[in-house]
């Protein structure tokens, strides 16, 4: 795993908007795996304005998570996001070539979302490239403390801190956030051939320096990704704050 310290959210996602589009062209099928919330925005935007050179035509999008009971047409809706911020902008067909776990239904129809989700990716090669961002409680996608390493697509409880956390996008009010969200295990993304985890501002400091630095733990969910060969940290200035050895990483000043 490697981090990589940037200036910007901006100069960051033109470093990652670049190795997508270079891998898009080098095969054309492929498989990326994205994440919703405010720290991939910045790529987001840079993709769209790179809609001219990218060939969405033959790619398939897996996101990662997803809350349950909240249907597509709702704002908070990972699958409202993810149109409003990129599927909308580009050449993609959102019906079969982009896929948003459905937390909608009961509990049979939830075990067979997750099966689907995880043959889906399966019946693709597996993913190529995954973008993740972290939780303050350092998790990743929906994977709270305690996820196990080998875990699967499943339903799982949000923590009390998410909610929190979350509750700016539902106007501030806890109990709109849901209790629970289906969410790609740690085993699936750890089999992503490339992965990078985009963190700004210094209310990420903690939790990237548990990552990083601290030991490879379950409490610690995105400490896994010190086992990963192709695992990068795109982080800015602020969000490495709480690094001990910050002069071991590279500091991109431009791109
Ligand atoms: C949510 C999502 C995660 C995301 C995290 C951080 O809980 N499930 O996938 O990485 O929050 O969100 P943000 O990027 O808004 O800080």
């Amino acid at each position: 795993m490697k981090v990589m310290i940037v200036p910007t959210p901006e100069i960051g996602a033109r470093i990652v908007a670049d190795r997508i589009e270079g891998l898009v062209r080098y095969k054309p099928n492929s498989v990326l795996g994205l994440a919703t919330g405010s720290s991939p925005i910045s790529l987001y935007k840079e993709l769209v304005e790179r809609s001219y050179s990218i060939n969405w035509a033959k790619v398939t999008t897996i996101n990662l998570d997803n809350y349950c009971g909240l249907a597509d047409d709702h704002p908070q809706s990972y699958r409202a996001e993810m149109n409003a911020n990129l599927f909308d902008h580009i050449l993609i067909h959102k019906d079969c070539q982009t896929f948003v776990p459905n937390g909608m239904g009961d509990e049979e129809d939830i075990e067979a979302e997750c099966c689907n989700y995880m043959s889906r990716i399966i019946e693709r090669g597996g993913i190529d490239l995954q973008i993740l961002g972290i939780g303050t409680n350092a998790h990743i996608a929906f994977n709270e403390p305690g996820s196990a390493f080998d875990s699967r697509t499943r339903r799982v409880e949000l923590d009390e801190a998410t909610r929190e956390v979350n509750k700016r996008f539902f106007g501030g009010d806890i109990t709109k956030v849901p209790t629970h969200a289906l969410t790609m295990g740690i085993g699936t993304i750890m089999e992503a051939r490339e992965i990078y985890l985009l963190a700004w501002g210094e209310g990420k400091a903690e939790a990237v320096a548990k990552s990083v630095e601290g030991p490879v733990t379950t409490q610690v969910p995105a400490s896994v990704l010190q086992l990963h060969q192709n695992a990068a940290f795109v982080v800015d200035d602020a969000a490495v704050l709480a690094l001990k050895f910050k002069d071991r990483y590279a500091r991109v000043l431009d791109f």
